[in-house]
């Protein structure tokens, strides 16, 4: 076989995701999407039926949120392009999607805490959310269920795929009878750890991903309202994991040094290679543009030391 790709073949690397984003697909029995673009324009397209609080639902979250934070129902109101390809010929038809029901998360921007965001200096989480699942789309890792920006009554807030999960803190409680080290320092874990530090996001704790019903190494990560955030950040000393993940056995608080993988560094000199423009034109209406550059200062950062642990453990 010729060692050079064929075009075709280019075609399939460029897009190929580290997390398969088919995870997102299967939202329920009866609703299955073709691909998280499509779920983008169901997102955006349908109508908001109610929003609860997610206080009522979750009664145990009450308190920990500085944010409102709401569970939205709604109603598929899209139409999907299905393509079939023939030779030589792309036939297209579009299908209605009416009437069926699927579970979001809506944050909008008039529950945003104003002490919170004055004293830590972010605001605009809601574009926060946006952002981190763009950059994700763009590093094509494959772990932020689907994210929009929606409008609703008088309220614009970001709207977020609601995944049917099994939290962190039920893995923690299992933690005794499975190993979770090994677990917990699988790909999706390496990913979101890499993606934490590039977008220096200041909110990583186990409310914050969700884990898999079907399979434990399935990783999907959520509200990322604090994240775009370097003020403090110093990228010389600072590449922090997943709280309680690949450090968590790091008793004696030593700092660790873990090589990248190679295929976080194969991606990486991918987006810096081709990605640099399309992450500046995506992320600019979204975030400080000071945000963007230290983000691209970070990937190099990351490339030149091709470390992915630097820190103590922070349980
Ligand atoms: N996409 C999602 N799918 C399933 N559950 C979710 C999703 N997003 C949020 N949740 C649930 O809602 C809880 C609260 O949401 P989230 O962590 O995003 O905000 P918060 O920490 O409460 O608020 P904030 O950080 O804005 O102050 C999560 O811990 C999780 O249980
Ligand atoms: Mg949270």
């Amino acid at each position: 076989m010729s060692e050079e790709l064929t075009k075709q073949e280019q075609i399939v690397c460029e897009f190929k995701y580290l997390s398969n984003p088919e995870k997102f697909c299967r939202v329920s029995e009866s609703i299955k999407f073709n691909s998280t673009h499509e779920i983008e324009s169901a997102l955006k397209s349908g109508k908001i039926l109610n929003r609860i609080n997610i206080d009522e639902i979750k009664p145990e979250l009450s308190g920990m949120h500085s944010n409102l934070v709401e569970l939205a129902e709604i109603n598929m109101q899209y139409l999907a392009q299905k393509e079939t390809v023939h030779l030589h010929q792309i036939k297209g038809f579009q299908i209605e999607h009416n009437g069926k029901v699927f579970k979001a998360i809506y944050k909008p921007a008039s529950g945003e805490d104003n002490k919170t965001t004055t004293q830590l200096g972010i605001h605009d989480c809601y574009l926060r959310e946006v952002a981190a699942y763009q950059l994700d789309n763009i590093l094509k890792f494959g772990i932020v269920p689907p994210t929009v920006i929606k409008e609703d009554k008088d309220d614009i807030g970001s709207l977020q795929l609601y995944v049917e999960e099994k939290t962190a803190e039920n893995h923690i409680i299992m933690s005794n009878q499975v190993d979770f080290e090994k677990e917990s320092s699988g790909k999706d874990w390496q990913l979101m750890a890499v993606f934490d530090y590039i977008m220096a996001n200041w909110d990583r704790k186990p409310e914050n991903w969700l884990v898999d019903k079907r399979d434990n190494s399935i990783l999907y990560a959520i509200d990322h309202g604090f994240s775009f955030y370097s003020r403090y950040l110093n990228v010389d000393s600072v590449i922090c994991g997943p709280r309680r993940t690949l450090t968590y056995n790091n008793k004696e608080r030593k700092s660790i040094r873990t090589p990248l993988p190679d295929f976080i560094i194969e991606r990486l000199m991918w987006v810096k290679e081709s990605k640099i423009d399309k992450i500046n034109k995506v992320l600019t209406p979204l975030v400080p543009e000071f945000e963007i550059e230290q983000l691209l200062i970070r990937i190099d950062k990351l490339l030149e030391t091709k470390i992915l642990i630097k820190s103590i453990s922070i349980d």
